[in-house]
């Protein structure tokens, strides 16, 4: 098959395209064999081409008996299934188009085909398109995980039901305008809750139009001045900002959620044991300083590939309550110049690619 493989981290510049990759294979009765039509690059894509999260990504690999390399990149697609194995349920037919993630240790989805567990597609919703499909569900999940299972629900059990329950809750979230923030805002909206958002000058009209209820716009506002006083149930930081973020403002929470946690660092540095207590360590470390300073408890947020979220997403895109917001679409023999767009940052949305021309 076809498709964009790198066999060392050397960047970037290390992705090749390949009309000669091995087709991947159906190796359990619950996993299913989908053409790829549409995918995304993720910033942990662009990060993995540099070896990122390797310690922890190849302990996961050797128990799957999965290679490390060729590598391929992309973790969530849009397709058609063309084969299954036997236990799969029913509501997955060989022909019906879907939408799913792939774990970060598995082999990704910038190819012609893949191959997942049942557990982490569906059939696509209703009422999007194949390349809105493809620009949902690893950012979605990702914010979906951070609110829902390491915000320890907080009062949001909406977000696994979609029968809301988050009404009235303060959200903040850090990065409002890229495709975790913009997927949060719509996820909070859904819920009822009050939400304010910071992003760049030029998406304050966006991520107004979105739904925040309130939104600064970094750049232009004294952010001392803007959150002075200011108390949220949880700030999600989906900006890339750290732990240390949290200290730096006149705000105060229940819940500050960063997506930076430093754990695959550390044990890309470190290794697996050391590098794990020193992230405990950390944590620690970051939680006395966030509770010392009166301000609240500090947690990491991470991408989980959970079906209950996939379903929320799936019934959430077909009430209309929430909508895939694109920056670009490239083709496939673009995927280079989409994984640079991701690098240089400043997204509006998701970055997405067009396996096959339709
Ligand atoms: N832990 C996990 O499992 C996990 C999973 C997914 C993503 N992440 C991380 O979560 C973060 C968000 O991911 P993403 O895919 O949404 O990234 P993205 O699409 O690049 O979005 C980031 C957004 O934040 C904005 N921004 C940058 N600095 C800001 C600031 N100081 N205040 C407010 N907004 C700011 C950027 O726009 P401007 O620069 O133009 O303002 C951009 O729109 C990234 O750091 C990513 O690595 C973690």
């Amino acid at each position: 098959m076809s498709g964009w493989e790198i066999g060392e981290y050397g960047g970037i510049n290390s992705l090749r395209f390949s009309d000669n990759l091995e087709l991947p294979v159906i190796r359990s009765s619950n996993e299913v064999f989908v053409e790829v039509y549409t995918t995304a690059v993720n910033s942990l894509d662009q990060l993995m081409t540099e070896g990122y999260g390797q310690r922890v990504l190849n302990t996961l690999r050797w128990i799957s008996k999965i290679n490390e390399f060729p590598l391929i990149l992309g973790r969530e697609f849009c397709g058609v299934v063309r084969a299954k194995g036997q236990s799969v349920r029913a509501d997955i037919q060989i022909g019906d188009k879907v939408w799913g993630v792939v774990p970060p240790h598995q082999p990704g989805s910038i190819a012609e085909y893949v191959v997942v567990d049942q557990s982490v597609i569906t059939r696509k919703p209703e009422g999007i398109d194949d390349i809105g499909a493809a620009g949902i569900l690893y950012a979605g999940l990702t914010a979906w995980s951070s609110l829902y299972i390491w915000g320890l629900a907080g009062g949001l059990q909406g977000l696994k039901t979609s029968k809301g329950g988050g009404k009235g809750k303060r959200l903040c979230i850090l990065g409002a305008s890229g495709g975790v923030g913009t997927l949060a805002v719509q996820m909070a909206k859904a819920e009822e809750m009050i939400v304010t958002a910071t992003c760049s000058t030029n998406s304050v009209q966006m991520v107004k139009d979105l739904g925040a209820d309130h939104v600064i716009d970094y750049r232009k506002e004294d952010l001392k001045e803007a959150f002075r006083g200011l108390s949220f149930d949880i700030i999600l930081d989906a900006a890339g900002l750290g732990s240390d973020y949290a200290t730096t403002l006149p705000w105060s929470f229940s819940q500050y959620i960063t997506l930076q946690p430093p754990v695959l660092n550390n044990t890309d540095a470190n290794g697996l044991i050391l590098g794990t207590l020193k992230s405990a360590i950390n944590l620690l470390q970051s939680n006395v300083k966030t509770i010392y300073g009166y301000k609240g408890l500090l947690k990491w947020g991470f991408f989980v590939p959970a079906p209950q979220g996939i379903e929320y997403f799936r019934r959430q895109v077909e009430s209309g309550k929430i909508k895939p917001i694109i920056d670009t679409v490239y083709d496939f023999n673009e995927t280079k110049e989409a994984f640079d767009k991701v690098a240089k940052g400043h997204l509006r949305g998701k970055i997405i690619i067009k396996v096959k021309n339709d």
